[in-house]
């Protein structure tokens, strides 16, 4: 067998979120929920990992290794931290960074939001407030002189797993197992894919491309379960896919695969579970997750915008990237038009509810001095970069 070989000038880089590695986003949603009486996160995001201000570090990590992108986001609270309020000074911060990938030979991939909004919006409506349309519109005109230079502009980050976030509250509060991403709600999923396209109107024709990000999953049967799979694979992936049909291309972000049975999920068997996540350990997923997306929209380019492993074994995380690797080379022998894979994580980060205590870097960060470690994993991984596949 052959060694797996990618595409000429495909991408290979790192990824992050600003409220995960920033620190200080004080004025967002998940600031405010994190610090909620009965806050459901297990701590606060606090400094994070202090990239506002380590950021060159961090690009320098990326370049030194061998990899050739890296994606970051905008965090709107920041940009405008009260309503029709912008800050210059938060917005050239981010042409800062634009510019500092840009000068190591790093592709910027910029997420517009990920998962975060400011405050204001939140009290008035959030995601499915009636203005919201609008005010996302004008943050996107706004951050235009960033996201023009980029070499992919991601709408909004995972908004099937967005849409899925209030049917998990509800079953928390009612005291209900959760035993994977559960079936989104339809109304916030049709209000998210109506801001995709508010933002993709400002987009469309001034910045190189633009698409959303979605979760992508393999969806498996177990006997009995394939109806319900088709249908549960309907709501949380064919409606998004639709609306991407005429994107200029559509990131993936592929963890693990979903199984149902005739009643629905059905949770990973222990021993299949990572130890850090709960999720299934399932590398293959990538390639089947990227397959399925390239024979619902033939011809329209992908980038693996996330994929990695919360685990405190950085040998597994090698042997876990090498297996989804393989699996993502045969989806592109298939025919899938793949133009890069960006690890999840570039450094261990809060990891939203919760908490510090996943590790999906592949730098280790001193919580307390914010000191970067390069793990073996992230020499590997730029080692693939350089070679362009697997060994
Ligand atoms: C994805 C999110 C990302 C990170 C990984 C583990 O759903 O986009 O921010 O938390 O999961």
């Amino acid at each position: 067998m052959t060694a797996a070989q990618f595409p000429e000038g495909f991408l290979w880089g790192a990824a992050t979120a600003a409220h995960q590695v920033e620190g200080g986003n004080v004025n967002n949603d998940h600031w405010e929920a994190e610090h909620s009486p009965h806050s459901p996160f297990a701590e606060p995001s606090g400094d994070a990992c202090d990239s506002w201000h380590r950021w060159p570090e961090d690009l320098d990590l990326v370049a030194g290794a061998g990899l050739t992108a890296y994606r970051f986001s905008l965090e709107w609270s920041r940009i405008e931290p009260e309503e029709g309020e912008f800050s210059r000074a938060a917005l050239d911060h981010y042409r800062r960074v634009l510019d500092g990938c840009r000068d190591r030979g790093l592709a910027p991939v910029v997420t517009l939001v990920h998962f975060t909004q400011p405050r204001w919006l939140l009290r008035d409506g959030g995601w499915t407030g009636q203005k919201t349309g609008d005010r996302l519109a004008r943050f996107a005109e706004y951050a235009l002189p960033v996201l023009a230079d980029a070499e992919y502009v991601c709408t909004l980050n995972e908004p099937n797993l967005m849409a899925a976030q209030p049917v998990m509250g509800a079953m928390a509060m009612r005291g209900e197992e959760i035993r994977g991403l559960p079936r989104p709600d339809q109304g916030v999923a049709e209000a998210l894919l109506g801001l995709h396209g508010r933002a993709m109107d400002v987009l469309r024709g001034n910045v190189r491309a633009a698409g959303m990000t979605l979760v992508g999953r393999e969806h498996l049967a177990e006997p009995g379960g394939e109806e319900r799979m088709r249908e549960e694979r309907a709501a949380f992936e064919d409606q998004f896919l639709e609306v991407a049909r005429d994107d200029d291309f559509l990131g993936l972000q592929v963890y693990t695969a979903a199984r149902f049975d005739g009643g629905g999920l059905v949770a990973p068997a222990p021993e299949l579970q990572t130890l850090a996540h709960g999720m299934e350990r399932r590398p293959q997923a990538l390639g089947a997750a990227v397959a399925r997306a390239a024979e619902v929209l033939p011809g329209l380019p992908l980038l693996v915008t996330e994929n990695g492993i919360a685990t405190a074994d950085d040998d597994d995380r090698i042997a876990f990237t090498r297996d989804a690797l393989t699996s993502l080379a045969g989806a592109v022998e298939g025919g899938a038009d793949v133009r890069g894979y960006l690890h999840w994580s570039l450094l261990d980060n809060f990891e939203w509810m919760l908490g510090y205590r996943p590790t999906f870097g592949l730098v280790a960060v001193d919580r307390r001095t914010f000191a970067r470690t390069p793990k073996p994993s992230l020499i590997w991984l730029g080692e693939v970069a350089r070679r362009n596949g697997l060994a």
